[in-house]
């Protein structure tokens, strides 16, 4: 009996021991998950990847992509809400942090609450797009045409949340029509969608686009941005087409469960403001028209308040469209 007890005793002393060596492990002693919440290949995905390879150097450990697909980027932002806070999840998303909180009646998590904020990143352009042998060849002949022919144009999209969702029905309020929607996981299959000719309509990211308009697989009427864009100098801002006052600029974020400790927050903002110093980051992002966000935005307390901002700005404007989903 005696003996059974010491053993005992030794046993948890050995388990108190391990998980103390464990607890002051330094971080990161392990590959660290950099969650993206549409499909790989896309808009998001390739953000991700240009910045986890010069991270992974910062930091001395792999930085994997791990795309968790689905309900318009709110599957993956509840799985990161839950996650362990141990340092070894992040998770990269764009203004659908904020739109989804309008777009849907309930969500499992709080995007102000139930994460904490590491940085912004980079922000990106969008262009509105067709098939390449849609009727209309430029955004007048656009506008006249889907006026005319609404129920047989389709939009695609990648879902409720996504930034290709919410461009296209800013761009369907502006002409004064109801298209309709083809929702993917993410604009990566949407695009291919539009190469094949499946779908007419794309609004999406210069990081997905700028290679397709390249090369002539798609056909452009404009970009997104108030401004011209140096990626894309011959490309005419929609608001120049003639819908007056159109701009979406996409935006990225990086979070982690709520609860990861600051000096591990504090680490992984150093890596990434680091490779946004990277010259090869630097020449991929501005190829495929991205620019880093402001020095005044690459903070936990610049991405939260900026949030809140743009909560506080797209909730009236999509709750007056009455798009909403459960
Ligand atoms: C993607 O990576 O597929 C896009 O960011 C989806 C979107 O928001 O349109």
């Amino acid at each position: 009996m005696r003996s059974l007890s010491k053993l005992f005793v030794t046993t948890i002393g050995i388990g108190v021991l391990s998980a103390a060596a464990h607890a002051q492990a330094p971080w990161p002693s392990r590959s660290i998950s950099l969650v993206v919440p549409f499909a790989a290949g896309g808009p998001t995905d390739v953000v991700a990847r240009t910045l986890a390879g010069s991270m992974s150097r910062t930091l001395g450990q792999t930085v994997v992509v791990d795309n968790k697909l689905g309900a318009g980027g709110t599957v993956a932002a509840s799985f990161v809400a839950r996650a362990a806070p141990d340092g070894y999840t992040f998770f990269i998303h764009h203004n659908g942090m904020a739109t989804s909180t309008a777009l849907y009646r309930k969500l499992s998590y709080n995007p102000l609450t139930d994460f904490e904020f590491v940085s912004q990143a980079v922000d990106v352009p969008m262009t509105l797009l067709a098939r390449k042998d849609f009727p209309a060849n430029n955004l007048a002949e656009l506008v006249a045409y889907v006026k005319a022919n609404s129920a047989k144009i389709n939009l695609a999209n990648a879902g409720l949340g996504a930034v290709s969702q919410l461009c296209g029905m800013l761009f369907e309020r502006a002409v004064g029509v109801k298209l309709t929607a083809v929702p993917f996981q993410g604009t990566a299959p949407a695009m291919n969608a539009l190469l094949g000719g499946q779908v007419d309509i794309l609004c999406d990211q210069t990081t997905q686009t700028i290679p397709q308009i390249k090369s002539g697989t798609v056909k452009l009427y404009g970009v997104t941005t108030r401004n011209r864009i140096r990626a894309l100098p011959d490309a005419p801002t929609l608001n120049e087409g003639g819908l007056k006052d159109f701009e979406v600029l996409v935006w990225h974020g990086i979070y982690a469960p709520k609860g990861t400790p600051k000096p591990i927050i504090d680490r992984f903002n150093v890596a990434l403001r680091t490779a946004l110093k990277d010259p090869d980051v630097l020449k991929r992002m501005a190829d495929l028209g991205a620019e880093i966000a402001p020095d005044a935005k690459l903070s936990p307390q610049g991405l939260q308040t900026w949030l809140k901002a743009e909560i506080d700005k797209w909730g009236p404007i999509i709750r007056a469209g009455g798009t909403f989903a459960d």
